[in-house]
Parts: C-alpha cells; structure tokens; sequence
C-alpha cells in the first residue's frame, strides 16, 4: 500500500475517496462534522503540493452532498477542489460496476483512499477505481490502519466489545468473530434483536425501556464487565439516543466506559462519536475511528475489500 507522500503528486489529477457521509439533523443541517476535519490533512497536503483535487463520497441516504461542499469551502478558504455528488445516487456504485469504476477512473491520474469508514464495502468507487489508476492510502487510511493493527494483533486484556446500532447485516457477522477474539461482547441497540445463537461470552439485553434503550438491570450487567477490561472496543448506540428519553443506556455506558482509567479505549462509528461530542465525552477515548462497521470488522480480523484493493 502506497502512502500519500510516496507519490508525485505535482499538477495531478488527483481522485480522493473520502467518507462525508456525516450525520445530519431534522433540518438537513451537519451534526458533527468529525470525519470532514479528519479528511482535512490529506486534502490540504495535496493543496499544497500543486495537485489538484477531485474529492468523492457517498451519504448512506439518497441526500446530496451539498451541506458537505459548503462545510469544505469554509475549511479551505477558497482554495479550489471539486466535490463530485453522492456516489450511491448512481446504483451502479453498491454494484461495483466496473463501467462506473471507469468512468471515475477517467476524472483522474492518481486515486487515494481515505475513507477508512468505507473499506468494508466492495463498492466501484473503494475496490474498482483503483483497478484502473496508480493508488495510495491518504493520511487518514493510513493512521487508522496502523493504530488499529497494534490492537488488532496485540488487544490487552480482558478484551470487551461493545456493539450496538442499526447495521445489522453487517455487525451480525463481526459479532461472531469477536466472540472467538474478545473475552466479552456486550451487544445492545436493534442488532441484539437479530442475535440467534448465544455463546458464554456474549452478553444480550436482559431488559429494554420500550425498545428503544437498554434496561436499567442490562446497564448494570453491561457497567460490571466493562469495569474488569483493560481494552475496550465500541461502536454502535445502544438505544435511540438522539431522543432524550432514550439516551440513558447509551449515556451511562459511555460514562462507565470513561471511568475505566485502566483501559485503552476505541470507539468508531458516526452515531456513536456524534452522542459522545455532545456529551463532551469524545476526548476520553484513546483512539476514535471514523470507520464504524469498517473498524468493527478489521478488529475482528477481516481483511477489508478496500485495502486489498491498494495492495
Ligand atoms: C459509515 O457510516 O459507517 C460509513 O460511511 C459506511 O456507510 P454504510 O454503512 O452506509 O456503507
């Protein structure tokens, strides 16, 4: 895998993967801009290095990426780039298509990945593009691939996984992984309710608030183990936690979480990172991924179709 500053970047075309797809509020307007800033280092060293730029990303909804054009042209300062729309407005970009993968291909003379969050999918614009042009790993792929290789080849222990959220296809699969890897995994959110085999290290909701949040008896059980770990892993809400009457369970785990002195702590996902701004507990975490699914199934072991597709 290439890394950004292996390459002759000088007057290129260069084709940048990111991950914008940033959680939005009722009004459209950005919630937490976490993954923008994070993309930051790449796209201004390709400024500054003469390239120029031709940024890409999808939103997990049919929404537009105009709010995201707007929040990058406040960071830059002018300085120009081009955003192309949405990708998965095209269908052809969830079924690889490699006419698709051309056609963007085509926009540019190098491609970068630094869309950590998206390495799990095997979409036209992570595995096909880098089919048809020279690639590298931006600043971010990068760091995320290296810090999380450290734990992934070296967890601490006892090792708690904590997983929650709606993806449920894809957590299903990871879940079963950590059960072989992690000394404990704590699942809560809609994915528990898709759950349907049961091992002595995993841990499901014994009690809900109306289905929408974990139970006061499953904050405890969950609160007892995550004070035994010396590494934590999590990604996923718990419960509805944008919505106050159901944000306790997902609250009071990620306050347990932080208490946890002992413990080096990881937590992912663009739900999840957005309730721990908001609760100002997002500094406590030793390291925050902007991948949710993607670093819940590299930690598990997975090779991610994205960076096979680099190598
Ligand atoms: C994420 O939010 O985890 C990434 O942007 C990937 O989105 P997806 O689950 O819709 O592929």
């Amino acid at each position: 895998m290439k890394t950004l500053k292996e390459l002759d970047v000088k007057n290129k075309r260069m084709l940048v993967r990111c991950d914008f797809n940033v959680p939005l509020d009722e009004k459209g307007e950005i919630e937490d801009d976490f993954r923008i800033i994070k993309t930051l280092p790449t796209i201004e060293y390709l400024i500054k290095k003469g390239a120029k730029l031709i940024l890409m990303s999808h939103r997990s909804d049919d929404k537009n990426l105009a709010v995201v054009r707007e929040r990058l042209e406040k960071y830059l300062k002018g300085k120009k780039f081009t955003l192309l729309e949405n990708l998965r407005l095209d269908k052809r970009e969830e079924e690889n298509d490699q006419g698709f993968a051309k056609e963007l291909a085509n926009l540019g003379d190098i491609y970068i990945n630094d869309a950590f969050g998206v390495c799990h999918r095997k979409h036209a614009s992570i595995v096909g593009v880098p089919k048809y042009l020279p690639s590298g790993a931006g600043f971010l792929l990068e760091k995320e691939v290296k810090v999380l290789s450290k734990v992934l080849e070296n967890p601490e222990r006892p090792l708690v996984v904590i997983i929650g959220g709606t993806k449920v296809e894809t957590k299903t699969k990871v879940i079963k992984h950590f059960l072989e890897k992690a000394d404990n995994v704590l699942v809560g959110g809609m994915i528990a309710q898709s759950v349907n085999f049961i091992s002595s290290k995993l841990c499901l909701p014994i009690d809900h608030k109306a289905n929408f949040d974990i139970g006061s008896n499953t904050i405890k059980m969950f609160s007892k183990i995550i004070k035994t770990a010396k590494m934590i892993v999590w990604a996923g809400p718990l419960g509805k936690f944008e919505d106050p009457l159901y944000e306790k369970g997902t609250k009071k785990i990620a306050k347990e979480i932080c208490k946890n002195n002992k413990a080096f702590k990881i937590v992912g996902g663009g739900d999840t990172i957005f309730a721990l701004t908001k609760w100002g507990l997002r500094d406590k975490f030793d390291h925050v991924s902007t991948g949710g699914g993607a670093m819940l199934e590299f930690l598990s072991g997975e090779k991610l179709p994205g960076l096979k597709a680099l190598e």
